[in-house]
């Protein structure tokens, strides 16, 4: 019988901080959700010499996580240190020993997930990761919850926030992708090394994680295809617009009767489309299911508060099920499910052309397209001295079809250059 649930912190940085002062502050509606009081009992660090200025007594911190796993005056634990290992193990031994687990940990989710989801379901305790897709976006609860007797479609969101500021400094200054993450690390929206944002690679994470709990699939990081914003150019964000398009980095997971497709990619997205107007560092995701329709969730899709509230929300539910003596929502049996390779992958695609201005030069091209059995949507011809720009805009094609269209038009003797070839969503469905 709890008349109070113990809370322990592994890892007091952005998150775990703005964790402390949360459950400070909301000590009241805290209790009043959870039924008892809850309040953090350890925190485990790496350096116990850091001045925090936090609202908790010195002796509540430790330099040793697995010990705080153990205490018996611990819970519930949450996982805030972040990266594999130890996490991977702490989580683990906690879940052995009969705690919940609360994370916001995507990089270790999106490799070890299945591992962790099926230790939770043997030990009978909860192991929530509401924070660790989209940040204090609530998405995993509504798709494990609130969508779970609907057939999940199609995912397509804007999770990493570091980009998407960085395109939409692109599109409303016109400035280069180099200026944009300058101005963007000076903000402090982007790290020092900003490879895991600007290559796609946090995002696939994000996707493996998604596709996983909408198609209940076994989906790890190195299915997910991913390219990421880097070669994106000031040219091609204006072409996207006199087209009627913003380009944004999109993680996809879609799912047809025996394929999953899971892909990030920077791609052209209609000015109509909802996902076009999510601007800055903010985060969407737009979600089609066979009955529901069309949803998108909207928010901040990282910070220390916004995190900290996601996982303070699964925090109570957690409390909860342990006063009541029960497991909250599970995420099933993630079955093996066959991962279309992106050859196979249809969409259709924008294709940025510099050619010799003279006759015969079109029909050349078409020729490449029609042999590749792609078609051509629209196609607009800017004049540049003596050359000429043609920029198409695809029909619905297979990559494969796209790439080897592509290599084609590369041997057309008037092509000086194919420039960017970039995915096109909402047009046709
Ligand atoms: N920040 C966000 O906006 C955000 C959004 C969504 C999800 N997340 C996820 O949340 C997690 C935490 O992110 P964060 O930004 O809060 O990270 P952070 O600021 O780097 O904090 C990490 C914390 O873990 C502690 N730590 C690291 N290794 C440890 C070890 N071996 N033993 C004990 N403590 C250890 C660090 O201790 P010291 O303080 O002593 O260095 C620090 O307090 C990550 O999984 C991240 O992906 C973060």
């Amino acid at each position: 019988m709890h008349d109070q649930v113990r809370i322990g912190l592994l890892g007091c940085g952005n998150v775990g901080a703005a964790l402390v002062r949360l459950v400070h502050d909301h000590a009241d509606l805290l209790e009043l959700r959870a039924g008892v009081p809850i309040e953090i009992a350890r925190v485990a660090v790496r350096d116990l010499t850091k001045d925090r200025a936090l609202p908790l007594p010195a002796n509540r911190f430790t330099d040793d996580p697995a010990a705080l796993v153990g205490d018996p005056d611990v819970d519930v634990v949450v996982e805030v240190i972040g990266g594999v290992e130890p996490a991977r193990t702490l989580i683990v031994d906690a879940l052995m020993g009969g705690k919940p687990v609360v994370t916001a940990n995507k990089e270790l989710l999106a490799v070890h997930g299945r591992e962790l989801f099926e230790t939770a379901e043997g030990a009978g305790v909860d192991l929530l990761f509401e924070a660790s897709v989209g940040g204090g976006i609530p998405l995993m609860r509504p798709l494990r919850e609130s969508l779970a007797g609907d057939r999940i479609r199609r995912v397509t969101g804007i999770v990493n926030g570091t980009t998407n500021y960085i395109l939409t400094r692109m599109t409303d200054g016109g400035e280069t992708f180099a200026d944009a993450l300058a101005d963007a690390q000076t903000l402090g929206f982007a790290e020092a090394d900003p490879t895991a944002d600007v290559g796609g690679y946090d995002a696939a994470a994000k996707a493996a994680i998604i596709a996983s709990i909408a198609f209940g699939a076994r989906v790890v990081a190195g299915d997910v295809y991913r390219e990421g914003i880097t070669d994106v150019t000031a040219d091609d964000i204006a072409s996207a617009r006199d087209l009627g398009y913003v380009v944004k980095l999109l993680a996809v997971a879609e799912e047809d009767d025996d394929t999953v497709a899971v892909h990030v990619h920077p791609t052209m997205v209609p000015a109509r489309h909802p996902l076009a107007s999510v601007r800055d560092s903010f985060n969407a995701v737009f979600i089609e299911g066979d009955a529901v329709g069309e949803l998108m969730f909207y928010g901040r899709g990282a910070g220390g508060a916004p995190t900290a509230s996601a996982v303070l929300g699964d925090l109570v539910d957690a409390a909860k099920n342990l006063v009541d003596g029960r497991k909250g929502a599970t995420v099933g049996t993630l079955v093996a499910k066959q991962i279309r390779a992106i050859d196979d992958v249809q969409s259709q695609f924008y294709l940025h052309t510099e050619v010799a201005d003279r006759p015969g030069v079109l029909a050349a091209m078409a020729l490449a397209f029609g042999e590749h059995g792609v078609s051509i949507r629209s196609m607009q011809q800017q004049g540049i001295g003596d050359d000429a720009r043609l920029i198409f805009v695809t029909h619905k094609a297979r990559e494969a079809d796209v790439r080897a269209t592509v290599e084609a038009l590369r041997h057309v003797d008037a092509v000086h250059r194919v420039g960017s070839v970039l995915r096109v969503i909402g047009d046709e469905e």
